[in-house]
């Protein structure tokens, strides 16, 4: 007999290195961590109606696939879009309630949207036996966000989300989905995610302008080369042969994205080989790169960067995800990591008034479920 009820978690995730590279077919090297989205979905004996509750917001929405959907970016979108493309796909969903609750930061860069799609995804597949694939529970999760919220999110939130591993990076190549995991041993280092309590929405930041940008530069390179299908297709002499039609501000997100692809690159290759002042360095151009190039930093972020640069036992930091507010991720000696934040969280609160967030994670296995 199926169980008419499930309980699943998926995880938040940070990002090492390869910001808003993703959505242009390049390199990524994303991590799940243990904050999570936990739900539970139960049968409800309907043909079609779904109870949604967020318990965290005390919040409650109803949907019926037979009547029409709009899109929106507020919670119910995220399962709304779950559902819808699950059935696109073929699924033969009936009736259900969907309760969750969850801790990973909002609107912080931790991709706590992403935990929620890959959570209901999987519960649902396993519900009704869909026998979809984790390939195709990642697409379905990525297309409920572009169709039913708005954000034109690359795949790694929920590619990390639902194939995190314990200890483990993922250095994922968003081209062709080929990734294999790395062992993140930092020795006397550790990652220090510090939130500067800025929050974002990517569905109403410049997220989705970003991407349009680097849309404009592919459709000129293409002009003089064929072959080039996204910017990770593209290297620096194409760029520079094509720069003349390019305006100033594509040309730098251009620039911006072909330097961060290789700075995922060496990032790979100085974990392998432990080099982890390699590492830092390459996280302070991966900031410089967002912050003057991208533009997707904000005072605040800035800041928090700024605010290591002297210190010799931090070996490098950036900010990470969609940009606009949200984490940096700081690569920091264990020793001295308490002392930075308590030093640098009074200077924070002098400056804009409130306090950043210190979260000191562990790297967890991807959405399962419990
Ligand atoms: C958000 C998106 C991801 C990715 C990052 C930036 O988290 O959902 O697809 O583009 O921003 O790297």
């Amino acid at each position: 007999m199926q169980a008419n009820s499930i309980k699943v978690t998926s995880p938040g995730r940070i990002n090492i290195i390869g910001e808003h590279t993703d959505y242009n077919g390049g390199f990524v090297l994303p991590a799940a961590i243990n904050k999570y989205v936990n739900a539970e979905i139960t049968v409800n004996g309907t043909a079609s109606v779904c109870n949604f509750h967020a318990l965290d917001m005390r919040e409650k929405a109803h949907y019926d696939w037979t009547e029409k959907t709009t899109k929106g970016s507020s919670w119910e979108n995220y399962l709304i879009g779950i559902i819808e493309e699950m059935r696109k796909r073929g699924a033969e969903l009936r009736g259900i309630d969907i309760v969750f609750s969850g801790n990973v930061p909002i609107g912080s860069g931790m991709s706590s949207s992403a935990a929620l799609e890959c959570a209901v995804a999987y519960g649902l597949n396993r519900l009704f036996d869909c026998g979809f694939n984790e390939m195709t529970l990642i697409e379905i999760a990525q297309k409920a966000e572009h169709n039913y919220v708005g954000t034109m999110c690359g795949i790694m939130d929920q590619f990390a989300s639902m194939m995190g591993k314990k200890e483990r990076a993922v250095f994922l190549d968003c081209r062709d989905l080929e990734y294999k995991y790395l062992p993140l041993t930092l020795g006397d280092y550790e990652i220090l995610i510090y939130n500067s309590n800025v929050k974002h929405s990517n569905a109403e930041s410049g997220y989705n302008d970003r991407r349009r940008d680097c849309e404009t530069g592919v459709t000129v390179l293409q002009k003089h080369f064929p072959e080039v299908k996204l910017l990770r297709d593209a290297d620096f002499a194409m760029l520079e042969k094509v720069k003349s039609e390019l305006s100033e501000v594509v040309y730098r997100r251009c620039h911006y994205i072909l330097s961060e692809n290789a700075r995922v690159l060496a990032a790979v290759r100085a974990l392998e080989n432990g080099n982890l002042k390699t590492l830092g360095n390459l996280l302070y151009q991966s900031h410089a790169g967002m912050s003057r190039k991208y533009e997707i930093s904000c005072p605040e972020l800035d800041w928090m960067v700024d605010a290591t640069r002297d210190k010799d036992y931090i070996l490098g930091a950036r900010m990470m995800g969609g940009g606009f507010g949200g984490c940096t991720i700081n690569l920091i000696e264990k020793a001295n990591s308490k002392a930075f934040v308590r030093e640098t969280s009074a200077a924070y609160r002098e400056k804009f008034g409130w306090e950043p967030t210190a979260y000191y994670l562990e790297i967890e296995e991807g959405t399962r479920e419990v």
